[in-house]
């Protein structure tokens, strides 16, 4: 098989910085050229780390020939579907999706695949169609493994410590990561819920019961803030698994106005994701415990090597050709690997160049 994927080595060097992109939902890089126009459709420009995506592509792009026209969706699926419809009509050469539903792009999918454009889903699996070609992401597993492995340190579970009290949370239900997410915090907390060094005031353990709609912060602190009112009246709360840092700030909001955060009522272990400026500040003064740091530069560069591979002829190396099913097929995977991100080792972030020394002051 010819695949060029040793190329990635070097990706980790990219010498990306992390300015924000304009704010216009859909730009188009200018400068002209051979390779082809690339469509680039991205979920969100709530968070950070889209932001850091968007920009990363269009960049990863561009160095290798290709046009780009990127497009944020705001979170609106049907808006999304729209987009990419136009990105179509317009005659992209291959589409780069981060979905919005994972569900709602059927569709407008089956006119991408008439029109035999290459589909590769990003960060997020596209389900339920046979029209989508590969999927770049990280080790999504490893995220919610990595998250639980952090409480269960923090808390010296495995010393035999406990009980404790623990809310969990989890992603937008329309996100096929959020199961993942959650499988793999479960596969590492379930023995000690079982062994009741860990209990859940609010009963709440089963992911339909704990999604957060669009991975919205505010809804997050609503929950929280509900929880804490019914459950934790006379009980302090130790610990919460959440998946996303813009989870973790609104669930820091909930409990700094319940009155923690002071030495007789100290914040709870928190887990996060994305290594978000504001989460990883919040890291180094001690709030949120813990982020999953996902260098999404890489993540960036990987489809870009993709669709350059596919579209000058080459086969696209993988990782996992079995595990990362849609419903339809089995869609060949690459994935990359996450990495924890605590108070003793943020400087990570530093070294590598994903913010500057000056940014976590
Ligand atoms: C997920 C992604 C996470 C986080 C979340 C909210 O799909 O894997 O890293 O960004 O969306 O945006």
């Amino acid at each position: 098989m010819l695949n060029r994927r040793t190329v990635l080595a070097g990706a980790a060097s990219l010498a990306l910085t992390l300015s924000a992109c304009g704010r216009s939902s859909e730009s188009s890089s200018e400068d002209s050229s051979e390779g082809g126009t690339v469509g680039l459709a991205m979920p969100t420009r709530s968070s950070e780390r889209w932001l850091t995506d968007g920009k990363s592509l269009v960049e990863g792009l561009k160095a290798k020939g290709y046009k780009t026209k990127l497009v944020y969706g705001d979170d609106d699926p049907k808006a999304q579907v729209a987009q990419i419809d136009k990105l179509i009509r317009q005659g992209v050469d291959a589409l780069i999706i981060a979905a919005i539903d994972n569900k709602s792009l059927n569709g407008v999918l089956q006119q991408a695949a008439d029109a035999d454009i290459p589909v590769i889903a990003y960060d997020r699996l596209i389900l339920g169609t046979k029209n989508v070609d590969y999927y770049v992401s990280f080790d999504n597993e490893m995220v919610g493994r990595v998250q639980a492995h952090h409480i269960i340190e923090k808390l010296g579970l495995e010393d035999g410590k406990g009980p404790f009290n623990i809310e969990l949370f989890a992603g937008s239900p329309d996100d096929n990561n959020t199961k993942y997410f959650f499988d793999g915090s479960m596969a590492l907390l379930q023995p000690y819920l079982d062994s009741r060094q860990l209990v859940v005031p609010s009963g709440k353990t089963e992911l339909d019961q704990i999604t957060t709609l669009r991975w919205d912060g505010a809804t997050a602190q609503k929950r929280m803030s509900g929880v804490l009112a019914e459950w934790y009246r006379s009980e302090r709360i130790d610990a919460v698994l959440s998946p996303y840092d813009g989870i973790s700030r609104g669930i820091l909001s909930a409990l700094k106005s319940a009155g923690y955060g002071s030495d007789s009522k100290p914040l709870p272990v928190i887990t996060g994701q994305d290594a978000e400026l504001a989460s990883v500040k919040s890291i180094i003064a001690g709030q949120q415990s813990q982020t999953v740091y996902k260098d999404v530069r890489r993540l960036a560069e990987a489809a870009a090597i993709m669709v350059d591979d596919i579209l000058t002829g080459w086969t696209p190396s993988v990782d996992d050709m079995s595990t990362y099913k849609n419903g339809v097929k089995a869609v060949p995977a690459v994935l990359l690997q996450p990495e924890s991100v605590d108070k003793t080792n943020y400087n990570t972030l530093v070294r590598d160049g994903y913010f500057t020394a000056e940014e976590l002051k």
